[in-house]
């Protein structure tokens, strides 16, 4: 540290004026300010007690002495160690004292690239209203005379249920039609199927109409046998319960050209229905009448049931038209757009 000198130093002095202006040398200030003797040397010396008074007065406020700076906003203040035991010390404790370190490179997660297949369908949530009906198991189902009752392996009707408006067909078909075959349908159809099959017969065909309205009780039996016949039984015929035909509204149809071309005599149904005059006209044009093909081929895993070109179930121009021009099955148009009938 350098010597304190009277050269060197230079007295605080905060009035901003005094230290703007040029000062003299601080020996030759306080020299003129030693008092010389005789009348100038009397003014002078009175001068200079004035001066020294006025300066003493102005500059009372300014402190004349160095005080400490003010105090530093607390630190923590580590001594460095000095050996090699306080600097492995120092250092285990600083690693000890820190916190784990995140030394692991971030994971890069991988930008979602936009697909065709990557967009999400809406879903569509059901918005419980004070007025939704509630529904029930499907054991209990009354489908009644609702055309778009949905019937699955899935969704069923109960044993009691049955459409109000059954009406035999024989009093609108002849036995060339019916077979001589007691078979029923609800009367909202007779007049949409008797002019199919009427047009069909125009045109040089020969339908036939093997199987219509089937209560539970009556598809038990049918299911049955078809159990006894194969072990397909499942998606060639419903069990009780599960079949359109309890709706009253569909119709299995038949053709005299199946014998011949399946090469059995007693055949009613074959899948090569479809190759029959009848079977191929009515695949073309029933939904002009209000009929839609059920089960149409390769819909087994939508349906539950093999291809059966002879069950046609009405549902109305409009949908049953709709349904051919999608090439969708009624099964699959109402698993998507029907709220769910009945709880399985
Ligand atoms: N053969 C159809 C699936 C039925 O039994 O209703
Ligand atoms: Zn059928």
């Amino acid at each position: 540290m350098p010597a304190f000198s009277s050269r060197n130093y230079s007295p605080p002095l905060p009035c901003g004026k005094l230290r703007a202006a040029p000062e003299p040398a601080a020996g030759n200030r306080f020299r003129q300010a030693q008092p010389t003797g005789g009348v100038n040397g009397y003014i002078l010396f009175i001068f200079s007690l004035l001066l020294l008074a006025w300066l003493s007065a102005g500059c009372r406020a300014a402190p004349t002495t160095l005080s400490a700076p003010p105090p530093l906003t607390p630190t923590i203040i580590v001594a460095a160690p000095t050996t090699a035991a306080a600097i492995a010390h120092a250092t285990a404790t600083v690693a000890a004292a820190a916190p784990p370190l995140s030394i692991q490179p971030p994971t890069l997660t991988p930008i979602p690239t936009a697909t065709a297949t990557a967009t999400p369908r809406p879903t569509v949530t059901p918005t419980p209203t004070a007025t939704a009906t509630p529904i029930g198991p499907c054991s209990q189902r009354n489908a009644g005379d609702d055309l778009f009752a949905l019937v699955t392996h899935e969704y069923g009707l109960s044993r009691t249920s049955a459409p109000s408006d059954l009406t035999p067909l024989a009093g609108f078909l002849g036995s060339d039609v019916t077979l001589g075959y007691p078979t029923q349908v609800r009367q909202i159809i007779v007049g949409p199927l008797v002019a199919m099959i009427q047009d069909m017969q125009a045109a040089g065909l020969k339908p036939v109409i093997i199987s219509g309205y089937r209560s539970y009780a009556q598809q038990a039996i049918a299911y049955d046998k078809w159990l006894e016949k194969t072990e397909y039984a499942g998606i060639l015929s419903a069990p009780p319960g599960h079949s359109e035909h309890q709706l009253g509204t569909t119709l299995d149809f038949g053709s005299p050209e199946l014998p011949g071309i399946v090469g059995d005599p007693d055949i009613e149904f074959h899948t090569y229905f479809y190759l029959t005059s009848e079977g191929q006209w009515l695949a073309n044009y029933a939904h002009q009448y209000g009929f839609t093909l059920s089960y149409p081929r390769d819909t087994l895993e939508i349906t539950g049931f093999f291809f059966e070109p002879w069950h046609f179930r009405y549902v109305g121009v409009e949908l049953a038209s709709s349904l051919k021009n999608l090439g969708i099955s009624f099964t699959e148009y109402a698993l998507q757009n029907l709220p769910q009938p009945c709880i399985p």
